[in-house]
């Protein structure tokens, strides 16, 4: 389930940058033109600082009360992990407990061929052991990567939507009621359990087999993190008070509703405006996959507009929204070709340019990197913020991430832990490790018989 950093590099594109000083710039309009940009877009050690104690202010805020812009949702409950494999059928039981880390405890069983064929079987697990059981409802985890504020380990309500969905009348809903309703109409055999955030799900997953995992976070279309907290930090808590720690979602691509402290650029607040969901999510909207290059086409238009690049021609395909995709910008990333060749198939075979120059494919490549760069600076600032608040980087701990722009995007994880490192340090570079958990936001789905608290909330 969990990839180590370094195979992860083997299959992933290497990124080779372009010095905007090595640029042969066409006219000097163009050249300042394209270093405001560049200022624009370059986030100081002074500047990630100033947004870390922000982050960390929100956090706090957030642990002590509800509607906060940093939710900081408390997850529920032990949870179940239950593994399917081709023989046997491992569940492992995922306590937060004691000494400030998750603890495992599993179970083997072979499957029995009867099993394997037969209807479907439920999972129960009671106080002391996890026991299989026949019956007539499956239970299910279910994974919905949405702020949901969870009043038990299967209900909760949507705050609202995010990620370019805005179906109507969800908001203020409970989406397991909707999801049970659904298979309850179609007489399908399955009870929802328990309800996890992505977030919840990759931490799980990731520390299924990494005990020392303390934090997990999505780098996908969206972007959230989740981590263990000590309950007696969380003033607003009113749930029992034997648990000592708690999963919390922190729900962080909401983070600084307020505009106070991160540096929005013209091509960030354009994007918002025409966003489904206006003046929410900024953060999220300067770090995900959905968003990056959406932002990226936004300052290309801006250099065309001005007939600083293209010869002022503009493809009538960029010229739609959300055309220029993030897959395009880890390619361009990863060009190495003093051409800069894939850059050209991408701008001419795929977005219709007419012919570019290199100085076209330069400033387009340098556009990139700077977009994709600043987003894994963010990311890391908010990795940093966890780790201070928490203290873990003074000791080995790992990070559970999972989404595509972590997956495919050209040294995103390095700039991760760049970051971190110019935040809080050689310490945290030595101790912190961050890894794949391929799927862990399915563990929703892989994580499938999830199974409700010790005791039977739903
Ligand atoms: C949602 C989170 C989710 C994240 C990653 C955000 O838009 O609000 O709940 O964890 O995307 O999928």
């Amino acid at each position: 389930m969990a990839t180590p950093i370094a195979a992860k590099h083997v299959e992933k594109l290497a990124r080779h940058r372009i010095d905007p000083n090595d640029i042969t710039y066409t006219c000097d309009t163009q050249k300042e033109v394209v270093l405001d940009i560049v200022r624009q877009f370059t986030l100081s050690t002074e500047k990630l600082h100033e947004i870390k104690a922000n982050f960390q202010e929100g956090m706090r805020k957030g642990l002590a009360k509800d509607g906060e812009t940093l939710a900081m949702i408390t997850s529920f409950g032990s949870f179940l992990a239950l593994d399917v494999g081709g023989t046997n059928l491992r569940v492992v039981n995922v306590l937060l407990g004691g000494s400030g880390q998750i603890s495992t405890r599993q179970a083997k069983y072979k499957i029995d061929e009867a099993l394997k064929v037969g209807p479907a079987k439920a999972l129960f697990v009671d106080e002391h052991q996890i026991r299989v059981h026949g019956g007539s409802a499956i239970q299910m985890g279910f994974t919905f990567s949405f702020p949901v504020l969870q009043t038990s380990i299967n209900r909760g309500t949507l705050i609202t939507w995010t990620k370019g969905f805005n179906a109507s009348g969800m908001v203020g809903k409970d989406p397991v009621i909707m999801l049970q309703d659904a298979f309850n109409r179609r007489h399908v055999p399955v009870q929802v359990a328990a309800l996890v955030n992505d977030t919840v799900g990759t931490l799980l997953a990731y520390a299924y087999n990494n005990p020392e995992t303390a934090i997990g976070v999505i780098f996908g279309t969206g972007t959230n993190g989740a981590y263990i907290e000590q309950v007696d930090r969380i003033p607003k808590w009113r749930g029992p008070s034997q648990e000592r720690e708690m999963i919390i979602n922190m729900e962080f691509g909401a983070f600084d509703k307020e505009r106070a402290v991160l540096p929005l650029t013209m091509f960030d607040n354009k994007l918002d405006r025409k966003s489904v969901n206006p003046s929410k999510q900024l953060f999220e909207k300067m770090i995900a996959g959905m968003y990056l290059g959406e932002i990226t086409r936004n300052v290309l238009l801006h250099l065309i507009d001005r007939r600083l690049v293209f010869n002022g021609n503009i493809s009538s395909d960029l010229n739609q929204m959300w055309t220029f995709e993030t897959a395009y910008m880890s390619a361009i990333e990863a060009d190495s070709t003093p051409t800069l060749h894939h850059t050209k198939k991408i701008l001419e075979a795929t977005l219709n340019f007419p012919p570019t120059s290199l100085n076209d494919r330069q400033i387009v490549k340098l556009v990139v990197e700077l977009v994709g760069r600043r987003a894994a600076r963010l990311g890391g600032v908010a990795l940093a913020a966890i780790l201070d608040h928490t203290g873990d980087y003074t000791q080995k701990t790992a990070i559970g991430i999972d989404g595509s722009l972590y997956e495919f995007y050209p040294s995103f994880d390095t700039d991760l832990l760049d970051c971190i490192e110019e935040m809080l340090g050689a310490e945290a570079r030595q101790n912190v490790s961050i890894g794949l958990a391929q799927d862990g936001s399915g563990v929703g789905a892989a994580l499938c018989a999830l199974l409700a608290s010790r005791n039977g909330d739903h």
